[in-house]
């Protein structure tokens, strides 16, 4: 993406930061880190997703800083033709204010040097606290030359104040050039879905040997395919027995005729996560146990769908969730209503956690699981104290976020049966998650990665085709 047609964008962002931090506030935002894979080889390169989210500047080895007045100062690689032979074109600190519309920029060769000016006569320095290995220390590094020229008449900086709650506040709602890139990133992440499902069912029919890499190499293609830069995290493709293990990666398990495949899989495209999960027959037909569970789990996303929109809070769709999970759980017999009592009792006891034990959703972004605070920042002093049922711990529970329009946040029931007594055997080992993410609306919410169907019938219609 060229990042001069966005300029706009990150100079509001910059701006409303600079706004954030009180008279005499200074703040210091550091990109990624390159990480060694093995001897001279690094992990592929990702930006940090607090700094993008302020420049759109996807190098490495890159600073930002921001004053409360509002000037902005970019660090960032040198040009060096040498280097660039190797490693690619560098913006340059010469380009850099007109590209990324920043007030200045320097070498990243220079920080050391220039920091400690920006940071003379400043009141409060802002950094993001325990995201940066080592900032800490390179704050105070910059700091102790400040302290030095105190009998001078210097000014240091007499606090120090994370960063991460801001940025994680602005982050939270996306505004509608986000949403689009969300929207684009979910759809492709929904053909690579599609296509993953055919791929399973086509090679069964055709008596090959399918392996959970082959459905992998599906979504990889797709993903490239369509411009995304990489997964927006590992990809889970799990046959049979693996979809219970919640945190599964694609391997070299055999896919079996009449077994599910579940599929974690989405995206990133631009810096924004995509997060889908589709659960389907490896050969296109859902056996009778398997499609009550399925449904069932489809019906609870269903209510936890309806139960997301402006207003409501982010435990809403979970609750939702498992109202109808208990109530599935004893009407199809995984659970015995004369040990564990009726809906309510399964709810209140959390006898449903055999079958599932995550939440149903998470806010979605730059980052899969995407920054933002869960509790309501208007209701911060109130918490009730209550005993976990399972654990016997005391948990404090805070007041759950009102969502907004324009928080993204995925809806992901589930149920995993493990082999266990008393555990009809029809279900053993079927692990079933549906996935799809929402942006949040002022009447409810828009899913925007229905690009692969949910429904069972569709889904075997699909795969089919
Ligand atoms: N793929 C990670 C998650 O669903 O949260
Ligand atoms: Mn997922
Ligand atoms: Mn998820």
């Amino acid at each position: 993406m060229d990042v001069t047609t966005h300029t706009h964008l990150y100079a509001d962002r910059r701006a409303r930061v600079a706004a954030s931090l009180g008279p005499g506030g200074i703040a210091i935002v550091p990109t990624a880190l390159e990480r060694p894979r093995n001897r001279d080889t690094d992990f592929l390169y990702r930006h940090d997703s607090y700094f993008y989210y302020l420049t759109g500047f996807t190098e490495p080895n890159a600073w930002l800083v921001i004053t409360a007045e509002g000037s902005t100062t970019v660090f960032c690689q040198p040009k060096d033709v040498e280097r660039e032979i190797w490693d690619g074109i560098r913006l340059g600190p010469e380009a850099a204010p007109e590209h990324l519309g920043v007030s200045d920029a320097f070498s990243v060769a220079e920080l050391d040097k220039r920091l400690p000016k920006l940071l003379e006569n400043r009141h409060t320095v802002w950094y993001p606290f325990a995201t940066h290995e080592g900032l800490e220390s390179r704050v105070n590094g910059w700091l102790q030359p400040v302290r030095a020229r105190v009998r001078f008449g210097a000014l240091c900086p007499e606090s120090q104040r994370d960063l991460c709650g801001v940025l994680d506040e602005l982050r939270l709602v996306k505004d509608a050039f986000e949403q689009d890139t969300m929207r684009r990133a979910a759809q492709i992440s929904a053909k690579a879905h599609i296509r993953a499902m055919q791929r399973s069912a086509a090679m069964l029919r055709a008596g090959q040997d399918v392996r959970e890499y082959h459905l992998d190499a599906e979504l990889l293609h797709t993903f490239r395919e369509h411009g995304s830069q990489y997964p927006a995290y590992g990809s889970i493709v799990a046959a049979g027995a693996n979809a219970c293990v919640l945190h599964y990666r694609a391997d070299a398990a055999p896919i079996r005729s009449g077994e599910l495949v579940l599929i974690d899989a989405g995206c990133e495209l631009d810096g924004y996560a995509s997060d889908i999960t589709r659960t389907f027959p490896a050969n296109g037909t859902f056996t009778g146990p398997q499609r009550d569970l399925y449904d069932l789990v489809l019906a609870s996303q269903i209510a936890a769908v309806k139960a997301t929109r402006a207003g409501a809070r982010f435990v809403d769709p979970h609750e939702a969730t498992v109202a109808v999970l208990a109530q599935g759980l004893l009407d199809v017999g995984l659970l015995d209503k004369n040990k564990v009592g009726n809906a309510q009792d399964v709810i209140a006891n959390r006898a449903y956690f055999q079958f599932y034990m995550h939440r149903t959703g998470h806010w979605l972004g730059m980052d899969v699981h995407d920054c933002g605070s869960y509790v309501e920042p208007s209701e911060l002093g109130t918490a009730q104290e209550r005993k976990d049922p399972l654990s016997g711990e005391i948990i404090k529970d805070r007041p759950s976020r009102i969502l907004r329009p324009g928080m993204v946040l995925t809806i992901e029931p589930g149920l995993y049966v493990r082999p266990a007594d008393g555990v009809p055997e029809k279900f053993w080992n079927i692990g079933i998650r549906i996935e799809d993410d929402a942006i949040v609306t002022e009447t409810g919410c828009e899913l925007i990665s229905r690009g692969v169907p949910v429904e069972a019938s569709e889904i075997e219609a699909l795969m089919r085709g």
